[in-house]
C-alpha cells in the first residue's frame, strides 16, 4: 500500500485546462450545429448550466404501438418500448438493480472505450455484442449474461429501427437509473454499427496501478476527475471473476456496502480497512480512490456521456431520447437490510452457499446478492 501510495502521489496533473471536444463537435462551426450538438458541445465543455447531462423530468409517451405508422416514423418511439423491457429486466425483487443493470452498466463502457485518440479504431459501435465470442476474452467474461440479452433486444427490436451500438448505451442508461438513486443521464441514439473487432489492450485491468490507468483513460480524451467520477459504477458492482484469478471463493461479493444502489459509499469504503468482510476490492479502485475529485451523479452524467460517443464520427446527427428513460428512485430503503448487513459480514464458507447460484434458492439469498 506504501508503495501504491507513494505512487499516486508522483502522478502529476496532466488533465487539460479545457475538456476535448470530440469527432464533428471539434470541427463544425457553432452556426451549423443542431440542437443536440449544441446541447453535447456543452456536456463536453462542461458548462453545466446550459448543458445538464442530466434530465430528471421529461418522459417520452409513445405516440402508439410498436408496430404502428406513428410508433415507425418516431426515431425515439421504439426506444421507448427498449427501456421498457430493460427495466423490467434489470430491477431485482428488493427495489436494487441486478445482474443485468450491472453488466449493461459496464458493457457501455467495455464497447465504447476500445476507442483511442492517437491510434484510432474500437469506440461505441456494438462490436463487442456483435462479434458474438468477445466476451469469451477475460477482460469480458463477467458480460455473457447481458451479451445474450443485448442479442434478445436486437432480435425483437432492430426491425423497427434499433442498432447493436445504441441498444448497448441505452442499455448502460437504463441500467444507472434503475439503480435507487442513479443518475439519469441524457441518452442518444443514431450511432452506426460496426463489425470490425475492436484493438485489444484498450481495456483496463483490476490489477493496474493509477498512474498507467490516467494514462490509458487521457488516450480516450477522459482525465483523471473523470474516470475517478465513472469508477464510481463500481458502487453497484458484484464483481465475479476477479476473485476466482485471486483463488479466492467469493463470487458475487460487491465492492460496497450498498450493492445494487448508486450512492457514494464506494468512494468511501474503498481506501477503509474496517469495511464488512465481503467488500470485494480491486486494486485499481484502491490505488485510485485516494484521488479527491468530483463525485456527485451529474460529474457521473457528462463523463458517461463522452464515454458514450467515443468513436462516434456524426455526434451532431445523433438524435436524443432521454424521455424514455424510467424515471429516477430518489430515495431508498432496503427492505432486507438485516439479512444484507448479516451477508456482508459473514465468513467465507457462508458466502459461497450464498453467491453460488447453484445454492441460491431461497428468495431472501436470490435478493440479497442480487440474482
Ligand atoms: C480503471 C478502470 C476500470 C477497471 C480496472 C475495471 C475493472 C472491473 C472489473 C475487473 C470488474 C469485475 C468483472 C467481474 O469479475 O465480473 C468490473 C465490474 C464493473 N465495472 Fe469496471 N473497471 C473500470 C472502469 C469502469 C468504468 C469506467 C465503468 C462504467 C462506466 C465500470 C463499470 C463496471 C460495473 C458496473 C461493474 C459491475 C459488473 C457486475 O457487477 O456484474 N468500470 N470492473
Amino acid at each position: 500500500m506504501g508503495n501504491t501510495l507513494a505512487s499516486i502521489a508522483s502522478v502529476k496533473k496532466r488533465d487539460p485546462e479545457v475538456p476535448e471536444l470530440l469527432a464533428d463537435l471539434k470541427t463544425l462551426p457553432d452556426v451549423e450545429l443542431t440542437e443536440v450538438g449544441k446541447l453535447i458541445k456543452k456536456i463536453l465543455l462542461l458548462e453545466n448550466s446550459t448543458g445538464n447531462p442530466q434530465d430528471f423530468e421529461t418522459v417520452y409517451e409513445a405516440p402508439g404501438p410498436l408496430e404502428s405508422d406513428e410508433c415507425r416514423a418516431d426515431t425515439c418511439c421504439v426506444w421507448k418500448y427498449v427501456a421498457e423491457e430493460m427495466e423490467i429486466d434489470f430491477k431485482g425483487p428488493a427495489g436494487r438493480c441486478k445482474e443485468f443493470a450491472r453488466q449493461a452498466t459496464c458493457l457501455g463502457f467495455h464497447d465504447a472505450g476500445t476507442w483511442s485518440k492517437t491510434q484510432g479504431g474500437g469506440g461505441a459501435d456494438g462490436v463487442i455484442t456483435l462479434m458474438g465470442i468477445r466476451y469469451r476474452s477475460t477482460i469480458n467474461r463477467g458480460l455473457k449474461e447481458i451479451n445474450s440479452k443485448m442479442w434478445q433486444y436486437y432480435h425483437k427490436f432492430h426491425k423497427y429501427g434499433a442498432g447493436m451500438a445504441d441498444l448497448i448505451q441505452m442499455g448502460a442508461t437504463v441500467g444507472a437509473v434503475v439503480c435507487p438513486l442513479g443518475p439519469r443521464i441524457r441518452s442518444f441514439v443514431g450511432r452506426n454499427d460496426n463489425s470490425e473487432p475492436a484493438p485489444e489492450g484498450r481495456l483496463p485491468q483490476a490489477s493496474q496501478d493509477a498512474e498507467p490507468l490516467i494514462a490509458l483513460f487521457e488516450d480516450k480524451t477522459i482525465d483523471k476527475g473523470d474516470l475517478i467520477t465513472l469508477l464510481g459504477a463500481h458502487t453497484i458492482g458484484q464483481q465475479r471473476f476477479v476473485s476466482e484469478q485471486q483463488r479466492h471463493s467469493k463470487g458475487g461479493d460487491p465492492h460496497s456496502s450498498t450493492p445494487g444502489v448508486w450512492n457514494t459509499k464506494f468512494y468511501v469504503e474503498t481506501p477503509r480497512n474496517d469495511t464488512p468482510k465481503r467488500i470485494f476490492k480491486f486494486h485499481s479502485d484502491v490505488s485510485i480512490a485516494q484521488y479527491e475529485e468530483s463525485r456527485d451523479c451529474g460529474g457521473y452524467a457528462a463523463a458517461y456521456i463522452r464515454l458514450s460517443i467515443l468513436g462516434v464520427p456524426h455526434i451532431n446527427n445523433l438524435i436524443q431520447c432521454t424521455g424514455v428513460l424510467p424515471l429516477r428512485t430518489e430515495s431508498y430503503t432496503a427492505p432486507d437490510e438485516k439479512e444484507l448487513n448479516e451477508w456482508l459480514d459473514s465468513d467465507l464458507s457462508q458466502l459461497v452457499v450464498l453467491a453460488n447460484p447453484s445454492f441460491t434458492s431461497t428468495p431472501q439469498s436470490k435478493r440479497i446478492i442480487g440474482l
